[in-house]
């Protein structure tokens, strides 16, 4: 499953950089992993850092502005230090992960970046964002307005919704989306090769 997490990572002069970027992990969430992978397209400082320097943070926040910030105004936020780092990680986060990159394929675009976590910390249930909830409470609104839409309107919007889905889920992800399919198929309001 892909989670979107906020990087930390340290530019060439020392100072701190973040990036929102998908962690592609196990079924487990944010809770205790060894390794995880990210594709890293270049271009980015994050990608220039994580190559030269071989480490940085993967926070987990829950701080939709830091998301905007950060991916669109380069926008300093709020850091401490790491534990075993010299990458400093972001504050009031509700999981992190500090890593050590393991191995970094740059023969593929997007670059494959293997991460090896060396110590994590996690507070509360927050699981991390992930696109398929998103995609699955779309789905789920529509089932339960099908007296306004047309079929029409659910078949367009229904392959987008299964792509993140099939792409950013896990088991439990893909689950609920088969349990919507169903109920919509039970009401005939469309055959199972319109769901496809
Ligand atoms: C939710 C989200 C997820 C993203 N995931 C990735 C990713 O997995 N890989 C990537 O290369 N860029 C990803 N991006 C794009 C980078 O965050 C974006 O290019 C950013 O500006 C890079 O900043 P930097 O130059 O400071 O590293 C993502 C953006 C968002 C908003």
């Amino acid at each position: 499953m892909i989670l979107e997490a906020i990087l930390s990572s340290l530019n060439e002069d020392e100072t701190p950089n973040f990036a929102p970027i998908g962690v592609r992990t196990e079924e487990g969430g944010v809770y205790p992993l060894t390794e995880f992978e990210i594709h890293l397209y270049p271009g980015s400082h994050t990608y220039e850092n994580l190559k030269r320097t071989g480490e940085g943070v993967v926070n987990f926040s829950d701080d939709l502005m830091a998301f905007v910030d950060s991916a669109l105004y380069s926008k300093p936020l709020a850091l401490v230090p790491s534990e075993k780092l010299l990458t400093p990680r972001m504050a009031q986060v509700q999981a992190f992960w500090e890593f050590t990159v393991r191995d970094f394929d740059d023969t593929r675009e997007p670059a494959r970046l293997r991460g090896q976590i060396i110590h994590a910390q996690h507070r509360g249930n927050f699981s991390g964002f992930c696109r398929a909830h998103g995609a699955i409470l779309e789905a789920l609104i529509a089932a339960t307005r099908l007296q306004w839409l047309t079929p029409e309107e659910l078949r367009e919007k229904w392959p987008l919704w299964q792509e993140i889905v099939i792409k950013t889920g896990g088991s439990k992800e893909r689950t609920a989306l088969a349990k919507i399919k169903s109920y919509l198929q039970e009401r005939k309001f469309m055959v199972a090769e319109q769901l496809e």
